[in-house]
Formats: C-alpha cells, sequence, structure tokens
C-alpha cells in the first residue's frame, strides 16, 4: 500500500494510504504541536505503514492524544498499537465513546471530553464537538483546531478514489454523488438522519472552517462554512425524512 504524507495547513499533516481493495483512502492526520495529536488511528492491519509515515515526522514515541470520531477499525482500530509505542499517549473521545466502547477495548482508558471541552496541545487547542450520529455512530464527535480553524470531520464528504491531498468546493460534489452511490448496495445507509442531523451540522457550518480534514479522498481549502452548507442542503434533500421510503 502507497502511503503519502502532505502538509495541507501549518501543521496538520496528512497520511494518506489508498487501499486498492477498497478503493478508497483512510487519511490520518497528525497535529505537531508540543502534545502531538493523532486523528485517527487507522486499521491495526495498516499500522506500520502509518507508523514509518508519522515516523518521517516526529518521533512516534512522543505522541500525546490519539483522538477518533467513532468506534470503528479505520477511526480507531490500532489504537492499542499506538498506545504500546507511545507511553504516554492517550486516547480521546465522547464520554459515550469511552463507557461503551473504548475503556473496555483499549489497553489503557480513554479521556473522555464532554461536548465543547476544550483541550490545549501547545500553539493549536482543540474543541471537543459531540456529534452523535454524525457522520455515524451515537458515540461520535470531532475535533476543531480554534487557532487556525482546521475542522478535523471523520467520515463526512467522504469520496472514493485515490484524489489529490487538498482540493477546492469541487469535492462537494464528489461527496453528493458518493451520498447516492452509497444508498444502494451490502454498505448502504451509513449516514442516518435524525431529528438532530441539521442542527448539528449547522453547527459545524457555524464554526467557519478554513481546513476541513476529511477521512477519505481530498481534505477541503477555501469557503468550508459554504461547503458544509451545501453538504447540509443536499442530506437533508437526500435523506431526510420526507423521503424516507428506504
Ligand atoms: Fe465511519
Ligand atoms: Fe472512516
Amino acid at each position: 500500500m502507497d502511503t503519502t504524507v502532505n502538509e495541507i495547513a501549518a501543521d496538520v499533516y496528512r497520511i494518506s494510504t489508498f487501499h486498492p481493495e477498497y478503493g478508497i483512502q483512510f487519511n490520518q492526520f497528525l497535529l505537531k504541536d508540543d502534545e502531538p495529536f493523532l486523528m485517527h488511528t487507522g486499521f491495526k492491519k495498516m499500522f506500520q505503514t502509518t507508523f514509518d509515515a508519522l515516523a518521517s515526522i516526529m518521533e512516534p514515541s512522543k505522541l500525546r492524544w490519539i483522538g477518533f470520531s467513532h468506534f470503528e477499525s479505520d477511526e480507531c482500530g490500532a489504537l492499542n498499537e499506538w498506545l504500546s509505542v507511545a507511553p504516554r499517549s492517550e486516547a480521546l473521545c465522547s464520554v459515550v465513546g469511552a463507557v461503551v466502547m473504548v475503556n473496555d477495548f483499549a489497553d489503557r482508558p480513554a479521556r473522555a471530553l464532554a461536548d465543547n471541552e476544550t483541550l490545549s496541545t501547545g500553539r493549536h487547542h482543540l474543541q471537543f464537538l459531540a456529534t452523535p450520529h454524525v457522520p455515524h455512530g451515537w458515540d461520535a464527535g470531532l475535533f476543531f483546531d480554534t487557532v487556525d480553524r482546521t475542522l478535523f470531520c471523520s467520515d463526512l464528504f467522504f469520496h472514493p478514489g485515490n484524489p489529490e491531498p487538498l482540493a477546492g468546493a469541487q469535492v462537494l460534489e464528489r461527496a453528493q454523488e458518493s451520498i447516492v452511490q452509497n444508498l444502494t448496495g451490502p454498505l448502504a445507509n451509513d449516514m442516518p438522519y435524525t431529528p438532530h442531523t441539521g442542527a448539528t451540522l449547522a453547527r459545524l457550518a457555524a464554526l467557519k472552517p478554513r481546513t476541513l480534514a476529511v477521512m477519505h479522498g481530498s481534505s477541503i481549502e477555501g469557503d468550508c462554512a459554504a461547503a458544509v452548507a451545501g453538504l447540509t442542503r443536499f442530506i437533508e434533500a437526500t435523506l431526510g425524512a420526507h423521503k424516507d421510503s428506504r
């Protein structure tokens, strides 16, 4: 598997592995700071390639925080491997994530974050946003760097293939196509639409992110609030309750 590293915003390194069997990228993001933060661990089976890529940026044993959105193998499958190679590292996740899943699965307890709780990594400040069922999973949450306005948005804006590290508004179109494609097939209905979906997405747009760090596909720069608003309108029109004949 081919892993590439690109700095997509100041101190934010995108570690991207294209998985030919899945036909998609799995992107991890390293926020390099006094207390380095890794967003998603990647699959357990991808640990070595992710580790080697991260080692090209910093000393892996110095990793301090391991964040992820929700309990899935691509988000946190290699958590125990990272906890082992970085002795001071701690997982960061939602209260639901810690109580329901992570504290049983992980070799060390997670630090559970409340909605809106912030954490300083040095120059950067991470705000945790509890976003149940957005993009999916009861335990879902996202991280926002309030200093440089990078939103680590997990599976939002998912699109397949092996595209460029960073792109503009055209990513919205690709994400919309993927939402339609993901309505059918064995992995269909990945994105639930609940009474809270619209408000949760509106809250993300209101952050006015400068960069969206996307887990599968290109990250986004430019008018990210407009991109999130556009995605929200499309999700509402495509998955909203009035359309729900699935
Ligand atoms: Fe996911
Ligand atoms: Fe994912």
